[in-house]
């Protein structure tokens, strides 16, 4: 199933991303993909909050990803942006953050990582002119 939202503000992108991160369940991998400062980051902040979250999520600059706490599962955010692909180790690593038990936000701008398990949704977010963003959630499987 897909749903696509056009916005014009950051908060209108993390309204939905509100909206969207109900509808997930404990061991759901999400990924984003969009160009630098599309809004990746600004929709997993949304989504965070909407699971209970109450800090401040930041893109993961220095660490490959931040755990935060939920009301009901921790989650996993991560920011792959930099690797150009995936090989054996980042595997392992992205198998420490990915557990069942974690609601989880992959940034990560390429194709390859669809094949992620526990896929549950693919987010693409893309500039349409200053503040507006074309958002297109992409509902993997049969739970949509
Ligand atoms: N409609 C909108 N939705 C989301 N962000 C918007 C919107 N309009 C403007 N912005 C701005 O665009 C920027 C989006 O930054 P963000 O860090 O979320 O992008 P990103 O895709 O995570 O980038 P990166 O690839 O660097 O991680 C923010 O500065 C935000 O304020
Ligand atoms: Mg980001």
């Amino acid at each position: 199933m897909t749903e696509t939202f056009s916005t014009s503000s950051p908060d209108e992108t993390a309204a939905i991303a509100a909206n969207f991160a109900e509808r997930l369940t404990p061991g759901d991998v999400v990924v984003l993909r969009g160009e630098l400062g599309s809004g990746k980051t600004v929709f997993v902040r949304g989504a965070a909050g909407a699971l209970g979250f109450r800090g401040r999520v930041t893109s993961p600059t220095f660490a490959i990803g931040n755990v935060y706490s939920g009301d009901s599962a921790e989650i996993a955010h991560l920011d792959l942006y930099r690797l150009a692909e995936i090989d054996v180790a980042d595997e392992a690593v992205l198998d420490d953050f990915l557990t069942p038990e974690r609601i989880a936000f992959v940034e990560w701008p390429h194709d390859e990582l669809a094949n992620a398990e526990r896929l549950r949704a693919v987010v693409a977010l893309e500039h349409a002119g200053e503040d507006q963003r074309a958002i297109e959630i992409n509902w993997i499987g049969e739970r949509a």
